[in-house]
């Protein structure tokens, strides 16, 4: 949008899940919305073979089986239409010249482009190079961005170089990397929470703060992805990404503007002031296993080490946080979906009365990022006919309840909008990327030097007794606090 040209969307693996699942979908979303530019297309690229009309059929089923909207069949034939898709490698001079010939057709003109890489990451750099070769990068006709899927890289090493590679072709304000955790209202509502509000921010600080817990929990397993999961663990499938980026738009400072480099200028701030580990304090401040029965889910090599779970104890080392503990932790299989911070207070300096269960609880505010996706606000009141008892009691915010005409929208609807748009405040920059691998590399290395061995966790729980021994040895217990299941 912009420089008001058609908009062309060309998608690498386009045969995979990624595309049918949540792209197209999206896509198809934004258009009835009225959302994306008025003359979008989209060319699929991958390796299967399909006509057109066959793309077409396949990405229709995956819209029926995935979209959250109703599917209105003369809305779909209509987006259809803009749909194309071509076969071919990526690896292949001619391939790319032919690709880049078909869009030139049914462009007619200039136009933007938006190249998404949705394909393993290992023919990411193939494409770049080939997409550059043939002179699909240059803006001289409509500008040209790249969507880049996690994971990016495998550690710092890799990430840099993957780094260096594409800004031989391409300029940083044309890569979008993408975390979809960013694209979640539940997510960017950390930054509205704490910026368009004045009652939090002066208390959110060490002066106030006790600690903070960061959980994002899933009850599946690995799933159909168990040979690729099995390469990267949770480390670098949650951590590295989400879990990092969660932990920046709670601490960060606030920025002078909601725009892009201001954003992400203090986010990685916080990544850089975070305490990296070495190997005695990883072996303290770090949990991982793996659930039983994760060895006999095929694909997975027999003799894996890969933890399917893991929890760490981080410290933000600057002014705002010193002394307070972000504990962290994610993993599959576990009792529930759940994505929640716990913003935990400190306790009243002085104690004047009796809570129910022993001393009254410490205010904490949830930001639940889903299910149920909402802020709840815990604090003390005095139980009705006791002398002097208190008892925690919650103030609620649904989205259920108070948006009822607006459905939450999917997270990449968010993130294409803003490509389309060229805004890159929700997209990882490379220095961030970088800053987080710098982070994960050191847990990763202690990990792999240490002798202890990989510890196993009950499919259905939440996670290995170590998990909750690292919050037990602080004096604390991992939240899980759901209000509905607490209404006494
Ligand atoms: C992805 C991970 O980035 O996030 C998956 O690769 C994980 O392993 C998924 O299941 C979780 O996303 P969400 O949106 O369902 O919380």
């Amino acid at each position: 949008m912009g420089n008001g040209l058609p908009t062309s969307i060309i998608i690498f693996g386009a045969s995979g899940d990624l595309t049918r699942r949540k792209l197209i979908p999206s896509l198809f979303n934004l258009c009835r919305k009225g959302r994306a530019p008025k003359q979008v297309r989209i060319l699929g690229y991958g390796g299967t073979a399909y006509t057109h009309e066959a793309f077409r059929a396949h990405l229709e089923q995956g819209i029926r089986q995935f979209a959250a909207f109703e599917f209105q069949p003369e809305q779909w034939a209509a987006f259809a239409e803009t749909i194309f898709y071509l076969q071919g490698k990526y690896d292949q001079f001619a391939d790319f010249e032919t690709l880049d010939a078909e869009i030139s057709k049914l462009e007619n003109g200039a136009d933007n482009r938006i190249y998404y890489m949705a394909t393993p990451p290992s023919v990411y750099p193939n494409i770049i190079d080939l997409l550059g070769a043939t002179g699909q990068l240059n803006e001289r006709s409509g500008w040209r961005r790249v969507v880049i899927e996690k994971p990016f890289g495998a550690d710092l090493a890799s990430a840099q170089s993957l780094n260096r590679q594409i800004h031989k072709t391409l300029s940083e304000n044309q890569i979008y990397r993408i975390d979809h955790y960013l694209g979640k209202e539940t997510v960017q509502n950390i930054l509205v929470a704490r910026f368009a509000n004045t009652i939090f921010e002066p208390l959110w600080n060490r002066n106030y703060i006790d600690h903070v817990e960061i959980t994002v929990t899933e009850k599946v397993g690995v799933e159909h992805r168990a040979r690729f999961y099995d390469s990267v663990g949770v480390m670098r499938d949650m951590f590295q990404n989400h879990l990092l980026q969660l932990l920046s738009l709670v601490a960060m400072e606030p920025p002078s503007a909601f725009e892009a480099n201001a954003l992400r200028n203090e986010k990685v701030k916080v990544l850089a002031s975070i305490r990296p580990m070495n190997i005695e304090s990883a072996s303290k401040n770090t949990v991982r296993a793996q659930y039983r029965g994760y060895l006999q889910e095929g694909g997975v090599n027999l003799e894996s080490k890969t933890p399917t779970f893991a929890a760490l104890k981080l410290h933000v080392d600057n002014w705002r946080w010193q002394g307070v503990p972000f504990y962290l932790r994610s993993g599959k299989a576990l009792k529930e979906k759940l994505s929640q911070i716990v913003i935990q207070f400190k306790e009243p300096p002085h104690l004047l009365f009796n809570g129910a269960n022993g001393g009254p609880n410490p205010n904490a505010l949830v930001l639940y990022l889903q299910p149920d996706e909402g802020v709840h606000w815990r604090f003390e009141a005095k139980v009705p006919d006791t002398i002097s008892e208190t008892r925690s009691v919650d103030m609620e915010f649904h989205y259920a309840d108070s948006f009822t005409k607006t459905a939450l929208p999917e997270a990449y609807e968010r993130l294409l909008l803003d490509t389309i748009s060229g805004d890159a405040s929700l997209f990882t920059r490379a220095d961030e990327v970088e800053a987080a691998w710098g982070l994960i590399d050191p847990i990763l290395e202690a990990w792999d030097a240490s002798h202890q061995t990989l510890d196993t966790y009950e499919i259905g729980s939440w996670g290995p007794a170590k998990a909750d021994a690292l919050l037990a040895r602080d004096g604390r217990i991992w939240t899980v606090w759901n209000a509905h299941t607490d209404k006494k």
